[in-house]
């Protein structure tokens, strides 16, 4: 078993971390000291953040039953308050408390001059608790791109194997995917998704199902899309994936922070995501789920060769064991990927806080919170613009998600007018002080691809909220039809 040997080696606090035995224990105390670099990494330059701002933190949040609950919950963050920001999908914003936590560490690492060559088991101890999987499976990776990165370099893919994969999928996945078949020869295939509200999660299935040939080695997607926020059914594809022995891999980028899902439930072998987005870390932070044992009630299948292709921790001899074939893990595959080099101690600190707070305020209830608060933003654009003018899912709740896209002009024709919907975005946020974005994708059975908005609701909103961004988007539309 070679997990004591990666101990070893990112657990040489003196010589590793680069900083004299005075420095190290003067700063983190003799104890920290011997307590492996997990330690060192979390919780012993855990000063308490000093709330800045209102005070406010989510320990000292009113009771969730209380009216106040939710802008005691906006009052965490330092957001603009002359903006309403409502485009999480692309970047979210840091709460204070994990601001503070940040700067005071990055303080603390420049005063002592502390280097971080550490596999952060700590923060991934806390992180994997929140998402439903084990430390040993958990990478703060990045960003998506990162992780969507690794996880197709690591795969072994070889030329012929197919890829089938979608329309809709980011160049975080797009990019790695081009690289695999410039690289090695791998055929890239692609599912064309349907859009807007008449679609069921089977039906994705079923797509899928009629793509798949004798060459597919991997089922890539992105849940949910970037461009229509279609949750694609992630449990049903991973089943799908199970019953024709492919490797799942999903882009979640949107996944932490805003779906309060159990990554084991989901039985995917791989799922990327950001950690500043909707989980608001600090920038660069990233979350990437690897499974690393077989889980017979989620995805009992082997586990896939795979590398981890940028490492310090991988062992410079010997290599590791096989990859697990039971309910145990035979070595922590996470903490290899994680070790790379110098890290940065205030960064993993930030995640580790988020997560915390995350988790004080309930998952289940952020989520329930922000899909409450779309499903009214759907309600009503469908009121004032009809359902045909959405691009997402509304009915089936298995598709649906925080991202909302849907066509602000009455005129049909105007979705194939791409400078018209970046003026609105525009105007929207010169004359109403609200933040959106455009979102441009090809459409079944269309020439041309169609553009069209995309609303975040996030738990810093309010139902208000949804109806000042939809009373602004009627008035500017009529306005330019
Ligand atoms: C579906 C999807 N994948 C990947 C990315 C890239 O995300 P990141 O900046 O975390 O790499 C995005 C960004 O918006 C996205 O929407």
């Amino acid at each position: 078993m070679a997990l004591p040997r990666l101990h070893a080696r990112t657990s040489t606090p003196r010589s590793a971390l680069g900083v004299s035995r005075r420095g190290f224990v003067g700063l983190l105390g003799a104890g920290a000291a011997t307590a492996g670099v997990g330690a060192v990494a979390g919780a012993p330059l855990a000063h308490a953040a000093t709330p800045s701002g209102s005070g406010l933190t989510s320990a000292s949040l009113p009771a969730p039953s209380s009216p106040a609950y939710w802008d005691a919950v906006r009052r965490l963050f330092m957001l603009d308050k002359d903006i309403l920001f409502m485009n999480v999908g692309t970047v979210g914003s840091p709460p204070r408390e994990v601001l503070d936590r940040v700067d005071n560490v990055h303080r603390e690492v420049a005063a002592g001059a502390i280097a971080a060559y550490s596999n952060f088991a700590d923060v991934r101890e806390v992180a994997a608790r929140g998402y439903g999987c084990d430390p040993d499976e958990l990478v703060v990776s990045h960003n998506t791109s990162d992780g969507m990165s690794k996880i197709i370099a690591g795969l072994a893919l070889k030329e012929g194997d197919e890829i089938l994969t979608t329309n809709h999928e980011h160049s975080g996945g797009n990019v790695p995917m081009a690289l695999a078949r410039d690289r090695l020869g791998v055929v890239i295939k692609r599912v064309a998704l349907p859009v807007g509200n008449d679609q069921r999660a089977e039906d994705y299935v079923a797509l899928f199902r009629k793509a798949i040939t004798s060459r597919t080695k991997v089922l890539l997607f992105s849940a949910p899309t970037y461009k229509t926020g279609t949750m694609l059914p992630i449990r049903m594809l991973a089943k799908l994936a199970q019953e024709y022995g492919l490797t799942t891999v999903v882009d979640g980028a949107h996944i932490p922070g805003m779906m309060a899902y159990d990554f084991h439930e989901l039985g995917v072998d791989f799922l990327a995501g950001s950690a500043a987005k909707w989980q608001c870390g600090p920038g660069g932070t990233g979350i990437l789920y690897i499974r690393n044992k077989v889980i017979a009630a989620h995805n009992p299948n082997p586990l896939p060769e795979f590398w981890p292709v940028v490492s310090s921790g991988y062992p410079s001899e010997g290599g590791r064991p096989a990859r697990s074939n039971g309910p145990t893990a035979s070595y922590d595959i996470a903490a290899d990927l994680q070790s790379v080099g110098n890290g940065s101690l205030a960064v993993m600190a930030g995640v580790r806080e988020v997560c915390e707070v995350w988790d004080r305020i309930g998952r289940q209830r952020i989520q329930d919170h922000v899909l409450g608060l779309s499903s009214h933003l759907r309600e009503l654009v469908v009121e004032r613009w009809g359902v045909k003018s959405l691009y997402s899912p509304k009915d089936d709740p298995r598709l649906v998600c925080a991202l909302t896209s849907f066509a602000p002009f009455s005129d049909p024709r105007d979705v194939f007018d791409g400078q018209k919907t970046t003026k609105l975005v525009q105007r929207l946020k010169d004359e109403y002080g609200i933040v959106i974005r455009t979102s441009d994708f090809p459409v079944i059975g269309s020439a041309k691809p169609h553009s069209v908005i995309r609303v975040s609701t996030h738990l810093f909103h309010q139902k208000a909220d949804v109806e000042r961004v939809v009373n602004a988007l009627w008035t500017l539309s009529r306005d330019m039809s």
